[in-house]
């Protein structure tokens, strides 16, 4: 598996551009499975989890051609509706294949999904509006049989705005006959992006980044091309990035709305943080410690919280971080003590006392946002950091290390031997 190793103590300075958002990619490319007929999609990002979204694509008889920041998804012919379980369980975002297969053929059978390893990642709240939808939902072996001769429109009100639950129950209800509602529906920006997408497929759909969307079944599904939103925790990671080196970097492709929760914990901090039109400036300097608790959108993003977890280890002071969305999200925490963080947790929270200086170490990315944590550490600590388990790493940024290379960072892949 590959390694990062890094030399601490450059601030970053220059210019990065952002990539297409990841967790709107995702379930666009499953949604295209809905529609007859040939989809593209732009600003599509060159991830681990794109190239196994599109095998599982192909697999149900869609034909898949990729390209520098595109795939084109001609669904024409799909007619499988088995995952295999090897690939569901690569990633969280599989399970998007049930909504849109549901929708296209009435028929969907699913092993659980993988993703990262930040605590159980129930999909009770999914099948339960899948449920409603008026699917037959069978578990046994492992397996998840969704079957509906015909699936009508429903009241969904969901315990928790999950965003994939908020998302699969939307792929379905496209095609359901009636009228669907899902209250207490996620309102992240992903989930706007793809009722975006869906809308210019013909569907109509209204409400999404509100918490309640408004779904009116239709019969038919154009083909159309679309570009993704920017990814606004990629933004978040390189502004949080610069904030900690103390650096001063331009972030390109990015929409500022999106990234508000980072920007104003950032200036809370002490960096400076200015959005103008499609760019961010962030500069930085010796931080104060701040308190942090994640919540849904437009609450702070979790998916920012080990990021920031690794920024608050060299503020000057002690900070207090909540993990409110995923019960197991500290596993980072170890590898960071290795490099001299002073952390402790006590439940979901995390106590951080600030130190002047951390020590390289080797450490072990353990999933997608935890590994790059301890990259960002690495960037500010003395001497050299070996990061293992790159792969978490790819899943979900775009060629991180060249990157933050052009930004300064002292950093290197070490490619194992295969
Ligand atoms: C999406 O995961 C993202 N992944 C995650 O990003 C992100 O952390 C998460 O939303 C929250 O913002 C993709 O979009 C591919 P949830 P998802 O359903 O949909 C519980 C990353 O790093 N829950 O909103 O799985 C669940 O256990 C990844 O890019 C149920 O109990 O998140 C969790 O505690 C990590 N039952 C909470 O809800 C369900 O049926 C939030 O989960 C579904 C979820």
């Amino acid at each position: 598996m590959d390694r990062f190793i890094i030399t601490g103590g450059t601030p970053l300075k220059g210019t990065v551009r952002i990539a297409g958002a990841k967790n709107a990619t995702l379930p666009i490319m499953a949604a295209s499975l809905l529609c007859p007929g040939s989809c593209q999609i732009h600003e599509v990002p060159d991830l681990r989890d794109v190239r196994v979204m599109c095998e599982i694509l192909k697999l149900m008889g869609a034909q898949v051609e990729r390209g520098k920041g595109y795939c084109q998804i001609d669904a024409w012919n799909v007619a499988s509706c088995e995952v295999p379980e090897n690939l569901m369980r690569e990633m969280r975002s599989s399970i998007f294949i049930m909504g849109a297969l549901l929708g296209r053929l009435g028929r969907v059978k699913v092993s659980y999904p993988g993703g990262c390893a930040i605590g159980p990642r129930p999909i009770d709240l999914h099948l339960k509006g899948l449920a409603a939808l008026g699917a037959k939902i069978t578990e046994k072996h492992g397996y998840v049989l969704a079957e509906a001769k015909e699936l009508r429109g429903s009241d969904v009100h969901l315990d928790f705005p999950s965003v994939g639950a908020t998302e699969n129950i939307m792929m379905a209800a496209v095609r359901a006959r009636g009228i669907t509602f899902i209250r207490n529906a996620a309102k992240e920006p992903e989930v706007v992006d793809l009722q975006n997408f869906l809308n210019k497929m013909g569907a109509k759909i209204r409400g999404a980044g509100t918490d309640t969307i408004k779904i009116e079944g239709v019969t038919d599904l154009y083909p159309t091309n679309h570009s993704v939103i920017p990814d606004r925790i990629e933004a978040g990671t390189f502004m949080v990035a610069a904030a900690m080196t103390q650096g001063d970097v331009y972030l390109e492709n990015v929409i500022a709305e999106h990234t508000e929760p980072v920007a104003a914990k950032l200036r809370e901090a002490g960096a400076e943080v200015e959005t103008s039109g499609e760019g961010i400036h962030v500069t930085g300097r010796r931080l104060k410690a701040v308190d942090v608790k994640t919540l849904p959108y437009p609450g702070y993003p979790t998916d920012m919280q080990p990021q920031t977890m690794a920024m608050l280890s060299i503020a000057e002071g002690t900070s207090v971080v909540i993990e409110n969305i995923f019960i197991n999200r500290f596993k980072h925490v170890d590898e960071l003590r290795r490099m001299g963080a002073q952390i402790k947790i006590e439940g979901r929270a995390a106590v951080i006392r600030g130190v002047e200086r951390l020590s390289g170490a080797c450490v072990e990315a353990s999933d997608l946002r935890a590994g790059v944590a301890l990259v960002l550490a690495g960037l500010v600590a003395d001497g050299q950091t070996l990061v293992e388990h790159v792969h978490h790493i790819d899943r979900g940024y775009e060629d991180l290390e060249k990157k933050l290379k052009k930004l300064g960072a002292q950093i290197e892949r070490i490619q194992e031997v295969r």
